[in-house]
């Protein structure tokens, strides 16, 4: 018995699953799923196969075959990171067959009443599954060392649709047959239920499995791609098809520096605003917060970095999360590669210095536990959605640069496709992505410090802090402010919200109200609908105290559940700084009265910032 995973009860003895058949009731009346999963096993094996699942109640597992029942064990206590392990019995077994049904409080899913939805008239659903949430929707070995391939059959409701992270196959009439495992003939072929049929042909990591449901509507973008959303909220759908009308020269561009396209389609949905992310890269279907489209060119830059997913993450994953760096690296780089071309050298330059800061930032955040400060780094016991930080983002962006700027961009370009076409389909860690480095660029281990860089804590010295016009200035003006000096009109004239985000990362942590006040009377930016920029400037409303802006805060924390919002409002709320009461019984309010329209994810991370501190 040895774990391959820290965050798995997968057995590195056992066959890996590499497909799965899954046949899904969805019944938005009590947020349950009632489904079966037939998992195929590279091998057949016998004995005690360890599988991961989380609030899932099991009804039967079967020999799919001969439909006999096989012997299982269920943990009386979960985890609380890992969740419920389930142990079956397996003689001479190549798969197995498990009837099931989820929890409401799946922590995969967001059930939305139709209240919650822009129409106000249909429920919707969607997924969140990485880092370790797979497991909440079926049980499964949910580790991304195991990579599988998935055929879907989703029963819904006839006036709403399906999208996956897969390939569509065709909508159709439910048919008795299929219903007779679930035990659920009369309700599967209800007149008002549709089927939904999916395909995903490619092997991908458990955490890249997704989908939504909802009365949908889409426009097409380009010639593989089109933007999905609620058919009702038609003014966004025109705005993010406007915003996004550069996606196909983005894969080309993709294309040329990492190889081809491997996914056929490349489609995005934006969610509704409780989504907890930026961005993610579920294959096929990238899911979007709606927070992204605001007319500028940071809404391409997610879509460039989920983009780049498809080749960094997706192709090549990592093989737990103690190597996120490896997913989530590579991609910064690539993504800033693709920025570069399409939005010019500028753009990339001022995204690599809001990076910088932000690096800098998690090094404050993680002094008293540097162990997170690492590329590599021990997660044994550690849940990965508390430590979610632009560590594995931005030291590895650091990292790879490093090695770029050592060997030239000619080469270095040479080598990424390499390592691309070598590893494409495969699960990797640090140590392997480290001999390929070593073999294909012969002594680079004496140009670089690469232990000091994959496993030492920090910033390395030979760090890049970045070098531009526009990036010196706007630090250089941020300091200004102490000095009681504010920017003036005609120097940013030309800010955008970026510019602006850089600007108040750089300024002291806390300042006068009244220069707040000032700051804001001048530029109106706790108005801003560019909630990067709203959100920088109430962080710093509230490290100062400044307590006009709470009203503003409330709001936001209520209207949206990204929680890179969430995150830094709520900290800076309950941070002992000193004689905070107040601000610690607001985060407290505002949670309880907003708790429910977030991602079970995003409550979860909420209630830990505030578990920390109340
Ligand atoms: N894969 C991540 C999102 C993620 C990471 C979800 C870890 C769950 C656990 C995605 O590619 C991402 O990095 N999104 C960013 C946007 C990006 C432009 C940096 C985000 O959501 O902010
Ligand atoms: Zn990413």
């Amino acid at each position: 018995m040895a774990p391959i995973d820290p965050h798995s009860f997968t057995d590195s003895t056992h066959p890996l699953t590499t497909h799965v058949a899954l046949s899904l009731y969805l019944d938005f009346a009590i947020s349950t799923i009632h489904g079966s999963a037939v998992l195929s096993l590279s091998a057949a094996f016998s004995g005690d196969l360890s599988l991961d699942s989380r609030s899932i109640s099991i009804r039967k597992i079967l020999d799919p075959k001969t439909l006999t029942p096989l012997p299982f064990t269920v943990s009386s206590s979960p985890d609380p990171i890992r969740g419920t392990q389930i142990v079956v019995s397996l003689s001479g077994h190549s798969s197995l067959l498990i009837v099931y049904s989820t929890s409401p409080s799946a922590s995969a899913l967001q059930w939305l009443s139709p209240a919650q939805t822009f129409s106000k008239t249909q429920p919707y659903v969607y997924t969140q599954c990485q880092a370790i949430h797979a497991r909440s929707i079926f049980p499964c070995q949910d580790t991304p060392a195991a990579r599988i391939r998935y055929d879907v059959v989703m029963n819904i409701p006839g006036s709403l649709s399906a999208v996956m992270s897969a390939r569509h196959v065709r909508r159709r009439q439910p048919v008795p047959d299929e219903a007779r495992l679930l035990d659920m003939e009369s309700r599967w072929c209800g007149e008002d239920r549709a089927v939904e049929e999916f395909t995903m042909e490619q092997p991908i990591p458990p955490y890249l499995f997704a989908f939504a449901v909802g009365e949908l509507g889409f426009r097409e973008v380009g010639p593989r791609t089109r933007v999905y959303a609620e058919a009702a909220a038609g003014e966004l759908l025109d705005a993010a098809a406007r915003e996004f009308a550069g996606t196909e020269e983005m894969i080309g561009q993709g294309e040329k520096l990492f190889g081809d396209y491997e996914w056929e389609r490349f489609d995005l949905l934006v969610l509704p605003p409780s989504f907890p992310y930026g961005g993610m890269e579920n294959p096929r279907m990238v899911f979007l917060t709606p927070t992204v489209i605001k007319g500028d060119a940071t809404g391409a830059q997610v879509v460039a970095h989920e983009l780049a997913h498809s080749w960094t993450g997706n192709l090549i994953t990592n093989t737990n999360n103690e190597h996120f760096w490896l997913n989530e690296g590579f991609t910064t780089y690539a993504e800033r590669r693709i920025v570069e071309v399409v939005q010019g050298e500028d753009r990339a330059t001022l995204n690599i210095g809001i990076g910088w800061r932000g690096l800098v930032e998690e090094m404050d955040r993680f002094k008293d536990n540097m162990e997170f400060t690492k590329l590599k780094n021990n997660q044994e016991g550690v849940d990965p959605d508390d430590v979610y930080s632009q560590v594995p983002y931005e030291k590895g962006f650091q990292f790879l640069l490093r090695i770029e700027r050592q060997i030239g961009r000619a080469a270095f370009d040479e080598f990424l496709k390499k390592y691309i076409d070598t590893f494409k389909f495969k699960s990797i860690d640090t140590g392997t992505f480290l001999e390929f480095l070593k073999a294909n660029v012969p002594g680079i281990e004496k140009e670089i410090n690469l232990e000091m860089w994959t496993e030492g804590t920090g910033i390395p010295e030979d760090a890049y802090e970045p070098v531009s016009n526009i990036y010196t200035k706007i630090v250089s003006l941020a300091k200004e402010f102490k000095q009681g000096k504010m920017p003036e009109e005609d120097e940013v004239a030309d800010w955008n919200g970026q510019e602006w985000e850089l600007y108040l990362e750089n300024l002291p942590k806390s300042c006068e109200p009244s220069q707040i006040l000032a700051l804001d009377k001048r530029y109106m930016l706790a108005e801003s609908k560019d909630y990067e920029v709203k959100v920088s400037f109430l962080q710093l409303a509230i490290s100062s105290k400044c307590r006009e802006y709470y009203g503003q805060v409330e709001k936001t924390l209520k209207d949206v559940g990204r929680m890179k919002y969430l995150r830094p409002l709520y900290t800076a709320l309950v941070q002992p700084t000193g004689g905070n009461h107040e601000e610690k019984l607001l985060a407290k309010r505002v949670f309880a009265e907003s708790r429910e329209t977030y991602h079970p994810i995003a409550q979860g991370v909420v209630e830990s910032i505030l578990s920390k501190h109340l």
